[in-house]
């Protein structure tokens, strides 16, 4: 508390000293820059303090980062966060070629807030302040010169105070184009954030980065040529349709990164290395756009159980941010990472070990960490050598797809037939036994044996593939789980189920009935479950599909049931025939007293057993048209894509 006190107290004592010190009546901070300062851009602050080395706490804003030839376009500068206040400044446009030709020219601004410079004898190329007073930021009307074409960066010196100012700030690049082409160019407007890259001698880059989230999207340009790109969905790169996409290009021992989104929405992207494809013991570097910048952040990921990026104990200074955009909502950066990185004693050396690309995005940011990567997520097939440029595609989903094409044909197809038949038909084909089992016990079983032979291989083949619980945060893997445990018990159950005259019997059928639906009901609510994964990459109309079926299953479920009512009722003519269902519905679901009409039972068919046999028919007909449906979109995946490659070639 008082220690508290005392250091605010300090530093207000800092502060007004700062502040007086600001107002001694030296030449450069008072009247602005003289143009002494045209090429180096020092301001000649009582020689020899140096421009602060660290991440300068301003940014020079351009309203666009294409502008025609003879066009102006506005040049800003502020702070970072946003009120920060500085005292002086000069700004001119630089050649990004040639960073010593001074291009374009400014229009001195009607406030009076800056005063022009003529430097290297050309009139108001450069601009200064007017007075030392503070200001949060400070609005400027650039020229493009009729006779330059290509890319210049404003280049400017902003100081805080007397001693504290940082030299060489760089706007991102503004191409200039030819006048008759700007119109084919759209004038966008520049981003709510752009960060300057690091401070430091300024290298013209031979490639030209332009963000802008038109089809035709730069960062695709050489892919497979001069760089290697990965994305997801898989195989978005053929189609420059990522949500999410990593480009990596090699010079020698130079790695840089490029990382981009594909829509708005995302709150980050990240790129992990990875030795096995799966989430767990990788070095990720992130980009996150937080507070008006896009911040760059290393992290070591942990797998299961507890799926993790964490950046402590990850060294920071290993990758740095060489340019970073946010352009409607699009997220973008480029960074050179080092060849070697060592974390928690593992050594990541891009140089001579092999790596797969994990390529994430999603939608949330935790404290110190990126959120689940819910738009999504992929692994490149096989490891790869970064330095060799070459086009990869994503590890096989095979396995994915086999899981949810049997687990659809197990519990939307068989079970779904194996429970209509063993409630509603014990009481049709009567007297034509197959073997000597009735014939509704015949086919129930073999639709549940169908069932529980795909539901135990679609449960072995999920964790091959995955390897560990799933990370996703979705119910699917404990749900299913359940459901298959069930499935797993119900035929042993069944197997030693007691004779039909046995007083154990009724509590069988109860539980048998009971274990049968209550798997079905889990399996369902499952499958809705899965269509919210992202690895499984299913449409969310898929939903309507499963309704549907629900709706469909239900319907089947109250006529039958309404039958047996109306049987029990003693709606139908035959007494005798009454009875027999009566008796065989009570047996059936436990109920005591009547075991004497067991017997009689199976002397005949239920009544309308024409009719119930055609709705089976049609039922039949309905979940096969489902199951075909289904499996398709499972298969697929992601179908609408699929669809539209097919569309295309
Ligand atoms: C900005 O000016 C400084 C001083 O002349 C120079 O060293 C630097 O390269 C310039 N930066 C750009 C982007 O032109």
């Amino acid at each position: 508390m008082f220690a508290h006190k005392r250091s605010s107290l300090a530093l207000s004592v800092v502060l007004i000293a700062v502040q007086m010190l600001s107002w001694t009546p030296t030449m450069s901070l008072r009247q602005g820059a003289p143009e002494t300062v045209c090429d180096t851009m020092l301001p000649f602050h009582g020689g020899g303090i140096p421009p602060r080395d660290s991440l300068p706490p301003f940014r020079i804003e351009t309203s666009s980062s294409v502008i025609g030839q003879g066009q102006t376009m506005r040049v800003d500068i502020v702070g970072v966060p946003p009120g920060l206040s500085f005292a002086g400044f000069v700004v001119q446009a630089r050649n990004r070629n040639s960073p010593h030709q001074i291009i374009g020219q400014f229009n001195p601004p009607s406030d009076g807030s800056a005063k022009l410079m003529n430097c290297e004898n050309s009139v108001g190329n450069s601009v200064t302040h007017t007075n030392p007073g503070p200001k949060q930021s400070v609005s400027l009307e650039w020229l493009s010169p009729v006779d330059f074409l290509g890319d210049v960066v404003f280049n400017a010196t902003v100081a805080q105070a007397y001693d504290s100012f940082w030299v060489g700030i760089p706007s991102d690049p503004v191409q200039i184009v030819r006048r008759d082409t700007t119109d084919t160019y759209p004038q966008t407007t520049r981003k709510p954030y752009v960060t300057p890259p690091p401070r430091g001698p300024y290298t013209p880059q031979t490639e030209v980065p332009q963000v802008r989230a038109t089809a035709e999207d730069p960062l695709y340009a050489d892919c497979g040529v001069s760089k290697t790109c990965f994305g997801f969905p898989d195989g978005c790169i053929a189609t420059k349709s990522c949500k999410a996409m990593s480009a990596i290009t090699v010079r020698g021992d130079v790695y840089e990164f490029e990382l981009k989104t594909g829509s708005d929405g995302a709150a980050y992207v990240a790129l992990g290395l990875s030795e096995d494809a799966k989430m767990g013991d990788d070095l990720v570097t992130e980009c996150v756009p937080q507070n008006g910048q896009v911040n760059l952040y290393s992290s070591y990921t942990a797998g299961a159980p507890n799926y993790a990026a964490n950046r402590a104990n990850v060294p920071q200074n290993k990758a740095r941010l060489l340019e970073s955009s946010v352009v409607d909502g699009i997220i973008y950066c480029k960074v050179q990472r080092d060849v070697v990185t060592q974390v928690q004693g593992k050594t990541f050396d891009l140089l001579n070990n092999n790596y797969h690309l994990l390529v994430a995005s999603g939608t949330g940011l935790k404290e110190n960490s990126v959120g689940y990567h819910d738009i999504g997520r992929l692994p490149s097939g096989s490891p790869i050598n970064l330095a060799v440029v070459q086009d990869l595609s994503g590890s096989s989903t095979l396995l994915l797809r086999l899981h949810g094409a049997f687990m659809v044909i197990a519990w939307i197809g068989t079970t779904s037939l194996g429970i209509i038949l063993a409630r509603y038909f014990k009481q049709t084909w009567v007297g034509k036994q197959i073997c000597g089992k009735d014939q509704w016990f015949v086919w129930h079983r073999a639709c549940m044996v169908t069932t529980w032979s795909l539901t135990v291989v679609a449960f072995i083949i999920i964790f091959v593939e995955i390897g560990e619980w799933s990370g996703e945060r979705n119910p699917h893997a404990i749900l299913g789980t359940i459901t298959t445990i069930i499935c797993f018990i119900q035929p042993i159950g069944a197997l030693f189920r007691p004779a039909p005259n046995s007083k154990n019997r009724p509590l069988f059928n109860w539980t048998h009935w009971l274990g049968g639906n209550l798997a079905h009901i889990l399996s369902i609510v499952t499958i809705f479950f899965a269509v919210k994964l992202t690895k499984a990459e299913l449409p969310e109309w898929m939903d309507w599909i499963l309704v549907a079926f629900v709706v469909v299953h239900v319907i089947v479920h109250l006529i039958y049931s309404i039958f047996l009512c109306m049987q029990i009722a003693g709606c139908f003519a035959d007494r005798q025939q009454t009875q027999n269902v009566n008796a065989f519905q009570m047996s059936d679901m436990g109920h005591h007293g009547m075991r004497n009409g067991h017997r009689m039972e199976r002397k005949m068919d239920a009544p309308y057993a024409g009719f119930r046999k055609g709705l089976l028919a049609a039922y039949i007909i309905c979940v096969v048209l489902f199951v075909v449906a289904l499996v398709l979109i499972v298969v697929l995946a992601p179908i609408e894509e699929t669809f539209n490659k097919l569309k295309n070639n």
